[in-house]
């Protein structure tokens, strides 16, 4: 049994069944998915495959778009989310390969219809993906994908008064866990220019690079802040620690408050 303070990564069996709970119990991952399977003109089309599926909450919804004969890949690199996704998300018509995003090409029997990657790309090496992507999607195929604001550098357009989950959570650390703020080391944003710039290196045009908004509650970024690659804050304290944390801070803050996320969300064509 590990213990509790492990450090985590995503193939790690606890976090896979708390991320997959997050995702049945809360609408967060299913919306965006369904965004995106929106985007992917799917209505006639038989093979799709979902980068990144993590424990396939995009598949089961891409499976809702396609016709009755439609299948889905999910690839992932992390074994212990395909374990749980296996298990959760039983279907016939969902073949699960664990392998990276990087090396798409090697694992894909036959040309895609189209390739779909929800909450992920920015994790991946991204020109190398597109390429690989390009190989093994058929001419005029549409790949779509998100990314978080934060990593697509779009600035917050939040005007909130009261402090938010998140800003309790450093207060707190700070003053009861001596917690010391530092500068999260994060890759050079993939601004929509950047995006549309390594799609066309790798043969894609893109179609639309649109910004969404998504509202939220209070208790589903809690939630969210418990799977515990998400607690925060990140560095030197212990999980157990984190979630004392966030107790204390979700006791503070306005639950009436709403929470604003942004995406950058990219339709492209092979
Ligand atoms: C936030 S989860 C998203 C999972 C799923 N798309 C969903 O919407 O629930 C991110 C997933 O990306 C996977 N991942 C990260 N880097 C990857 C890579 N280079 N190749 C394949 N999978 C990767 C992780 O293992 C994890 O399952």
């Amino acid at each position: 049994m590990q213990h509790p303070d492990a450090i985590v990564g995503w193939d790690d069996e606890r976090n896979a069944e708390l991320y997959d709970r997050f995702t049945r119990e809360h609408p967060f991952y299913a919306d965006a998915s369904r965004d995106l399977a929106s985007r992917a003109d799917l209505a006639d089309k038989q093979l799709v495959i979902d980068l990144c599926g993590g424990t396939g909450v995009t598949a089961a919804i891409l499976l809702d778009h396609l016709p009755p004969h439609g299948r889905v890949i999910s690839l992932d690199s992390a074994p212990a989310m395909q374990t749980v996704g296996q298990r959760t998300r039983d279907d016939p018509r969902i073949t699960w390969i664990v392998a990276k995003a990087e090396n798409i090409a090697n694992h894909i029997p036959e040309p895609a219809d189209a390739v779909v990657c929800n909450s992920a790309i920015w994790k991946t090496d991204t020109p190398t993906v597109f390429t690989a992507v390009k190989r093994t999607i058929r001419p005029g195929g549409r790949f779509v994908f998100n990314i978080g604001g934060g990593f697509a550098g779009l600035t917050n357009r939040e005007s909130r008064t009261a402090a938010s989950l998140n800003d309790l959570i450093i207060a707190i650390a700070v003053a009861d866990y001596g917690y010391v703020p530092h500068q999260e080391s994060r890759r050079p944003p993939l601004t929509p220019a950047i995006v549309e710039a390594q799609l066309a290196a790798a043969g894609f045009s893109t179609i639309t690079s649109d910004i969404v908004t998504r509202i939220g509650t209070v208790d589903e970024k809690r939630a969210w802040l418990s799977i515990p690659l998400f607690a925060r804050p990140p560095g030197q304290l212990t999980h157990t620690q984190r979630i004392e944390i966030l107790h204390k801070a979700y006791d503070q803050v306005d639950k009436t408050q709403e929470t604003t996320t942004r995406w950058l969300v990219v339709t492209a064509q092979a």
